[in-house]
């Protein structure tokens, strides 16, 4: 038995494993302390009403002969991709029902893609990211490049023609830095994956939170990316559905002659057995006239707790991006040039729980990134705690 050697090149522990293993330390030797988690980006809201509502009727159903399913289509029940097809068709997108493949999130999808690439492809990733695209291609081997994101290009890098990538990673709005892409930005990664014949694979998690018909809410919005981009979304952030899990992929037939959409296929029936019915239910709920409404003031909610971390940064002075069409608020981090050491300064004297920018690559140094995504109340005092802090 010979072990895959590559996993001696990704670091011990997984980011958000690593902070919340810090965390965890922290509150056990100061349990009298009220930490605040603005770490990951996990949801605090529950569930909308009509989606408890479909999943109770969907667990009523499994418990009767006439209604009970065992195995379902591992690319997803018709009555989830009907009303897929339908909410991209209300972004001017038309895709057929097997481009489209429900799975249990974006993050397993953006991982088991690979199977579908060969290893001497060379990937093209921003830096900062997410860091599941650097730790899977990382896991297999692959050779990485990344495009820088900085304060200067406003962490939008855009396509240099002298790079020659095979896979590239977008995601807007982006995670960490919460910026978003214009319409124009986009057809530019089009163009140039095109011309290089290279796959965009496109995480397009964040696009509920987009608010501006100026930034595009799929990349299928722009043309010619059906013959190059994959898309990758998700329930998580959208419909709180961290805990739930259910997600979907888009393989559209005109990218490589339809063989992409096939082979994900022919991976997702050997290596999948589903989402499971129930949870499928309930995604389907988020698309009713009353999901929509509940899931829209759940999102209207993250997205006042935005303004407010970015608000604060505004009366601090301090630079910040993201907020406005994101759950993510990206600043410099103030009095400090190592985004670790002041998660330590900010966990000890604000007891208040981010993300270090270096967690998310060597541009990320001297950042930090708070999410918008616990309470009105803990958002606020987290943030008159770290006025009070940096004032
Ligand atoms: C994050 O905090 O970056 C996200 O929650 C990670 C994820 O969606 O997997």
């Amino acid at each position: 038995m010979k072990i895959n050697q590559n996993y001696q090149n990704v670091s011990e522990s997984y980011l958000f494993s690593t902070i919340a293993k810090k965390v965890a330390a922290y509150t056990q030797a100061h349990p009298d302390r009220k930490v605040i988690k603005l770490g990951i980006g996990d949801v605090t809201l529950p569930l909308a009403p009509a989606v408890i509502r479909a999943l109770h009727d969907a667990v009523d159903e499994m418990g009767k002969k006439e209604t009970f399913r065992g195995y379902g289509p591992e690319q997803g029940y018709a009555f989830l991709k009907d009303s897929l097809q339908a909410y991209y068709r209300t972004k001017g997108v038309s895709l057929d029902s097997d481009e489209i493949f429900v799975s249990d999130g974006a993050k397993s999808d953006l991982g088991n893609i690979l199977d579908l690439f060969s290893e001497d492809n060379v990937v093209l990733v921003p830096d900062p990211v997410y860091p599941v695209y650097v730790d899977t291609n990382t896991m297999a081997g692959r050779r990485i490049l990344f495009s820088d994101a900085t304060k200067e290009n406003c962490f939008l890098p855009m396509p240099d023609p002298s790079v020659k990538a095979d896979i590239i990673y977008l995601c807007s709005p982006n995670n960490p830095t919460g910026a978003a892409y214009s319409r124009q930005q986009l057809k530019a990664w089009v163009d140039y994956a095109r011309e290089r014949e290279a796959v965009i694979l496109y995480d397009a998690a964040y696009e509920c939170f987009v608010s501006d018909s100026s930034l595009a809410e799929s990349i299928f919005q722009i043309d010619g990316a059906k013959e190059c981009a994959i898309e990758f979304c998700s329930f998580s952030k959208m419909a709180g559905f961290t805990g739930t899990r259910c997600g979907y992929t888009v393989v559209p037939k005109a990218l490589k002659g339809g063989v992409l959409n096939k082979m994900w296929l022919r991976r997702q029936t050997t290596k999948f057995n589903g989402v499971p019915y129930i949870v499928q239910r309930g995604a389907a709920a988020v698309f009713t006239p009353e999901g929509q409404r509940e899931i829209k003031e759940n999102l209207a909610i993250y997205q006042a707790n935005a303004k407010v971390i970015a608000s604060t940064m505004d009366k601090l002075g301090v630079w910040y991006t993201g907020g406005k069409h994101s759950p993510y608020i990206w600043f410099r981090c103030p009095d400090f040039d190592s985004s670790w050491e002041f998660f330590d300064y900010l966990l000890e004297n604000a007891n208040v729980v981010g993300t270090p920018g270096a967690g998310f690559g060597k541009n990320g140094e001297g950042f930090f990134r708070l999410t918008a995504f616990n309470t009105p109340e803990a958002t606020k005092e987290a943030c008159a705690r770290i006025e009070k802090l940096f004032s």
